[in-house]
């Protein structure tokens, strides 16, 4: 199995035990791949050159392309991240925000469509939901129907080498329970309900939206070209 890792932080803490943990339990023989925020792009610089010139005029595509071109290639996609303030930290929503452009409502890759996301965080008590729903939102309007997650609140445990073991028992415990699902979920056959509203209402409002152009905008050019809505000459 391809996996692309999307790690959060730089720090060999307890994000980076927790995402080893995983992978270690799925098996040996993975091709993995993997990007740390050294490897991300800068703060989106709102230009909008993605949207309507195209993502390759990104200034920022030398870093997003890779990570982009990974997530495409892989079966699975893994993103490892600490909470910050609550929700994810701002490197990882810097990769969000540089991949907007393929979310289902602009120009979605349908490979995007079978393939699975786990989200893996930790706090240092906080529930972890809120954090894990940035990139849930992401992943879901980018097409991906079945995502898993691994929350491990602390409870104020937040240095690996002076950890309870009870807390490293609860850590395993969780990474594998958490693999194990993955693993047990098999291949991606049907689009989950939520990925199949959103693209139909994509494919809806994108051939309302057709209706009232000169020429089909890049958005509609690549649902026209992809057959997910009908030309105006074809309508
Ligand atoms: C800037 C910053 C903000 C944080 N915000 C929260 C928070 O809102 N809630 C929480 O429970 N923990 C918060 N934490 C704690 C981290 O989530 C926690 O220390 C985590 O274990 C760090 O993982 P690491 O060892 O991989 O760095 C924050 C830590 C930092 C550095």
């Amino acid at each position: 199995m391809k996996i692309a890792v999307i790690n959060g932080t730089p720090v060999r803490g307890v994000t980076y035990h927790m995402k080893e943990l995983f992978l270690s339990h799925m098996g040996s023989g993975n091709e993995i791949i993997e990007f740390y925020p050294k490897d991300f792009p800068q703060f989106c610089m709102g230009c909008k050159n993605c949207f309507l010139r195209g993502e390759e005029k990104c200034p920022h595509i030398s870093e997003v392309d890779p990570i982009w071109q990974a997530m495409l290639d892989a079966d699975l996609l893994v993103f490892a991240y600490p909470v910050y303030a609550l929700r994810a930290p701002a490197s990882i929503k810097s990769v969000l925000d540089h991949l907007c452009v393929h979310w289902t409502v602009h120009r979605p890759d349908p490979i995007m469509f079978q393939k699975k996301a786990v989200i893996i965080t930790n706090s240092v008590g906080a529930p972890n939901g809120s954090a894990q729903k940035d990139v849930r939102t992401s992943m879901a309007w980018m097409g991906v129907s079945k995502i898993y997650t691994c929350g491990a609140p602390m409870m104020g445990d937040i240095f690996l080498d002076k950890m309870s073991q009870k807390h490293l028992d609860m850590l395993a415990k969780k990474a594998k329970a958490c693999a194990d699902r993955v693993s047990a979920a098999g291949p991606v056959r049907r689009k989950s309900l939520k990925v199949r509203l959103i693209f139909a209402f994509c494919k809806w409002q994108h051939s309302m939206v057709l209706k009232g152009e000169e020429s089909p905008s890049l958005d509609n050019a690549h649902y026209i070209r992809h057959g997910w809505i009908r030309a105006r000459s074809q309508a």
